[in-house]
């Protein structure tokens, strides 16, 4: 009896077909599935990447509140009108600590994973405050309450603490010093020290130039950190992992 003999059997009878199909997508399954029980990370790591400091969470607390995911993506795919755009595409280390993503889905204004360090911050206020004053046909809206919005990070610790329960690496240290860095990162002439040691690369300034820390601040913050931790002028893909 031929191969095609055998096949023909297979497939006249329902019953062998289903029951041979199940047994191929049970294997296949399994051989797809049960590797990744044994990895301890499917994320490669990459240097430079951590989690981020008190302010500039605050100011991620800020755009998910204020949707700015409905219209900005933060995920530069690999193709090369997007990589020639915005910049290395996204490796996932980058959004490892974020709860929740924000890679969006919908791209009314660019993408913003790599927006940190674009322009100064003064284009920023300038930006949120009225759009229209720095991209006359903008269609994103004005934002200028932020700079109104004065916060003293009462809750940052336990912020902190509840993104560490979701599997954060934040110390019990990191956690006690919160209140004291989220300040100490828009004056520049604090007590720093701490701040750089706990979140290597944070940049400390008056982000919209006026006193006391607004939402303003720490959505700059945010925005100028986003995209700045990898060093790509010397990151190399290891494809071994
Ligand atoms: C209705 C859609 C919409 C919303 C909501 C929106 N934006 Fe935008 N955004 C745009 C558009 C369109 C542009 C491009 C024109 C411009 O620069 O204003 C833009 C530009 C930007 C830029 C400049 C990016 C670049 O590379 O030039 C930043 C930064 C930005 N938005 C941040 C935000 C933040 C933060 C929020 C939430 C507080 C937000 N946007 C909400 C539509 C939006």
């Amino acid at each position: 009896m031929g191969i095609l003999d055998k096949h023909k059997k297979l497939e006249t009878n329902a019953t062998l077909l289903l029951v041979c199909s199940f047994l191929v997508v049970t294997v296949g399954g399994i051989v797809e599935i049960a590797p990744l029980f044994y990895l301890e990370n499917t994320i490669e790591e990459v240097d430079g990447v951590r989690p981020y400091s008190p302010l500039e969470l605050t100011g991620r607390e800020v755009y998910i509140r204020e949707g700015c995911y409905v219209c900005h993506s933060q995920m530069i795919r690999p193709m090369r009108d997007e990589v020639e755009r915005y910049g290395h595409y996204s490796l996932a280390a980058e959004s490892m600590y974020d709860h929740p993503f924000q890679w969006g889905s919908k791209r009314t204004g660019p993408d913003l994973a790599r927006v940190g360090g674009r322009y100064s911050d003064e284009w920023h206020v300038d930006h949120f405050t009225d759009p229209q004053s720095v991209v006359p046909e903008s269609v994103m809206p004005k934002y200028a309450f932020l700079s109104e919005t004065l916060i003293d990070g009462e809750h940052i610790d336990e912020l902190l603490a509840t993104h560490a329960f979701v599997g954060v690496p934040y110390s019990d240290e990191m956690i006690d010093a919160a209140k004291s860095d989220f300040r100490v990162q828009i004056d520049p002439f604090g007590d720093i020290d701490g701040l750089l040691e706990r979140y290597p690369g944070a940049q400390v300034r008056n982000f919209d130039g006026e006193p006391g820390v607004s939402e303003m601040d720490a959505l700059i913050a945010y925005m100028q950190m986003l995209g700045t931790l990898v060093d790509f002028s010397t990151f190399e893909a290891d494809a071994s992992r």
